[in-house]
């Protein structure tokens, strides 16, 4: 059976789609795209121009503008680096606001159904199944408990040598969910063929091999 050319991955706030997106990616020879950082590209840049993140014009006009590109040595916003910064804590609260703008997400959405083409190719996101990528030949969608993401998600700060209180990756996280979940336009849902994995019991290598599973009876 062949490889399925495009691989669709959705799931909630650190669930590890970047993670494992790029490992499944680089085992299959494919490019991956993390829209999140396109997102959080985007918040960034509203952040560092003083646009106000309530202002949906100003936002769209700046999604529609800007040139954010995900290349190979890092996220790039009219050539500058910007991998570092996108992770900061002020883009982190900023990007879900960002994200549920109708505007911006036509402007990214276009760029990523773009960026997609031709195949061989691994998409994170939330809405990758569902609206940017519908008939993605393999949708997986991963879950885990909001402790167990926030668990992880609290570990990869402190690898960063952020500053990070377990206690409020917990309430961050809940927030920026439900914000995704609730929203009116792409919210963050399986799609109705996804397969769901629950990787609250799985380490990395572990969620990898029942992809490749799953691939291998594609
Ligand atoms: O890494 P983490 O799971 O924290 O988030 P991310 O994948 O980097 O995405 C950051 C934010 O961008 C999400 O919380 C969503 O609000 C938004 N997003 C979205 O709306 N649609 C996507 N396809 C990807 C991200």
């Amino acid at each position: 059976m062949p490889k399925p050319a495009t691989i669709a991955i959705d799931g909630p706030v650190a669930v590890g789609k970047s993670v494992i997106g790029s490992l499944l990616a680089q085992r299959l020879g494919y490019r991956f795209l993390d829209t999140g950082a396109m997102y959080r590209a985007l918040t960034w840049l509203a952040l560092e121009l003083g646009v106000d993140l309530e202002d949906e014009k100003a936002l769209e006009e700046l999604a529609l503008g800007a040139s954010i590109e995900l290349a190979a040595e890092g996220v790039m916003v009219g050539g500058r680096d910007v991998s570092l910064d996108i992770r900061r804590e002020e883009v982190e609260r900023g990007v879900s606001l960002v994200a549920k703008v109708g505007g911006v997400r036509r402007a990214l959405v276009a760029k990523q159904r773009q960026m997609a083409q031709g195949g061989q190719v691994v998409v994170a996101g939330r809405d990758i199944g569902t609206v940017v990528l519908p008939h993605a030949e393999l949708k997986l969608y991963l879950v885990a408990s909001a402790e167990e993401r926030a668990r992880r998600r609290h570990l990869e700060l402190v690898q960063r040598g952020q500053e990070a209180n377990y206690e409020q990756v917990l309430a961050e996280l809940k927030r920026r969910d439900k914000i995704d979940s609730e929203r009116v336009l792409a919210p963050l849902q399986p799609a109705p063929d996804a397969k769901v994995i629950d990787t609250d019991e799985l380490n990395i290598e572990q969620v990898l091999a029942e992809i490749m599973g799953i691939i291998g009876g594609c």
